[in-house]
């Protein structure tokens, strides 16, 4: 295993995004409410680049026929299929297939990487 500085912390400010190759792997970083998330840039389903995708919230049921809006910003959609994942967990809405999760911390003013 490796710790790998992979980019300044000033470059994912709340609501950021960086894509880098890491150890040959493609890695998302995503700053999610003030948490730094690594994932794997490959979607469990079909292998699309899913880092790629929109980040935004999803519903919650509330009272019979209807839907709330919340947890604004902590999923990120596929953009082949539509498959929502927490960002938080790798958990997928609808499949027991995760994202994949790395470990990281920010040191010296960037953010490292356990690969
Ligand atoms: S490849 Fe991601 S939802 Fe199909």
């Amino acid at each position: 295993m490796i710790m790998a500085p992979v980019c300044p912390v000033m470059e994912l400010p709340i609501g950021g995004r960086v894509i880098r190759v890491v150890a040959g792997k493609s890695i998302g970083l995503f700053n999610v409410g003030g948490r730094i998330v690594a994932i794997q840039n490959i979607c469990p389903h079909e292998l699309a680049p899913v880092c790629l995708g929109k980040v935004q919230g999803t519903t919650a049921p509330g009272a019979v026929g209807q839907w709330t809006y919340h947890r604004d910003g902590e999923f990120l959609i596929c953009p082949w299929h539509g498959w929502e994942f927490d960002l938080l967990t790798g958990d997928c809405l609808t499949d027991a297939r995760k994202l994949k999760h790395f470990e990281t911390t920010v040191m010296d003013g960037w953010v490292h990487v356990l690969m």
